[in-house]
């Protein structure tokens, strides 16, 4: 079965079974199966994490879970509950539509709203686990019901416990958020942002001005899955010691970075392009030309040819800066 529809670099792999479900008691018979006939099993969001190096020998199973609901709210705020098969994008649409807030800033990535807590999505100064108040899963062997608190789901950069210890255990069904309905805290401090804003002469931006501000930035710098397969940054931003980085600072006085609670996190896209891999091309892998932590697929490329560009820039960055870059795209191999 083709999963080239199904991950946004556009990869060419084959799964031996495919399933799609729209309800919880159709996922327990697929978990069922997967487990009477002992195969992997794999889920499916948005696919927008993920790089297939290889065919998938098992089970890749496509949540179709829809709906959004308000189950909570006091003067100041809303819970909202939303099911994991949302497209993310459109759910964030829906909370600026009712003036929620919190969510602003992180419009336009790609990707549904179950797999959003998996790598803690964040850009623009704010990620998804400040907004996270549960996760609401379904164990894979025993197709039990189980609720993550914010604190159990374990967040950190692009991380959380389901990349992590519990890997490929819970199915992530739906999460629910807990958003502002008025005095909206607002993330500007990303001078990207604030350029933008200047721009349009905003002086006291609303919640859907920086929802606008943020769709034009990431429409300048990152490709759009639907014209050139790519799943964002494909790397994380390194973390370094002081002492890592007053190293670096002395050969690379320009070197991009921001200090952290644990170091100095240094732009990956940044020592990408200074290595000389930005808008570098071999056959359909590249590196996007306007954001060099992006690796795309110009057509025909192959998940293993993506991978071994992807390894080859490891080790690039490694020689040149002294600094391991890791991958934040998941890699089914
Ligand atoms: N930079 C370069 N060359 C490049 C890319 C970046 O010099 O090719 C420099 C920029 O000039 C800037 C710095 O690196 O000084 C940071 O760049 P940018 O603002 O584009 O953000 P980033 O650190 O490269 C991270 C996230 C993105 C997120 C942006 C905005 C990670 C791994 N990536 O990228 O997330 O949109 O910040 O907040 O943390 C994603 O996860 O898929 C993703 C796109």
């Amino acid at each position: 079965y083709s999963l080239k529809l199904y991950n946004t670099f556009g990869i060419e792999a084959k799964a031996k079974y495919f399933a799609e479900v729209s309800t919880i008691q159709d996922l327990k018979k697929v978990l069922v199966f997967r487990r009477q006939n002992n195969l992997p099993i794999l889920f499916i969001g948005g696919g927008s994490n993920l790089l297939f190096v290889d065919d998938f020998p098992g089970v890749v199973l496509k949540l179709n879970l829809k709906g959004i609901e308000i189950i909570n709210e006091n003067d100041n705020e809303v819970f909202v509950k939303t099911q994991g098969s949302e497209n993310w994008h459109n759910f964030v649409l829906w909370t600026l539509e009712n003036d929620f807030g919190g969510l602003e800033n992180l419009s336009l990535i790609p990707g549904n709203v179950g797999t959003a807590p998996m790598q803690n999505i964040g850009a623009y100064g704010v990620e998804v686990k400040d907004y996270i108040t549960e996760v609401q899963t379904l164990h894979l062997e025993t197709g039990d019901e189980r609720i993550f608190t914010n604190e159990e789901c374990n967040f950190g950069y692009r991380e959380s416990v389901f990349k992590n210890e519990l890997r490929g255990q819970y199915v992530l069904v739906a999460v629910t958020f807990k958003l502002s309905k008025k005095n909206h805290t607002l993330h500007l401090d990303y001078g990207a942002i604030k350029t933008e804003l200047e721009q349009e002469n905003i002086t006291e931006p609303t919640i859907q001005n920086i929802s606008t501000a943020v769709i034009r930035i990431r429409e300048s710098k990152l490709p759009d899955p639907s014209q050139i397969g790519n799943s964002g940054s494909f790397f994380k931003n390194p973390v370094v010691t002081i002492e890592e980085f007053a190293e670096i600072e002395k050969n690379y006085p320009t070197v991009s970075h921001f200090k952290t609670d644990a170091g100095v996190k240094l732009a990956a896209g940044w020592l990408i392009e200074q290595a000389g891999w930005k808008g570098k091309r071999f056959g359909d892998a590249g590196v996007h030309d306007k954001q060099a932590l992006v690796l795309v697929n110009h057509g025909n490329a192959t998940g293993r040819e993506i991978y071994d560009l992807s390894e080859q820039i490891i080790n690039d960055i490694k020689t040149k800066f002294g600094v391991t870059l890791t991958r934040e795209v998941n890699i089914i191999k």
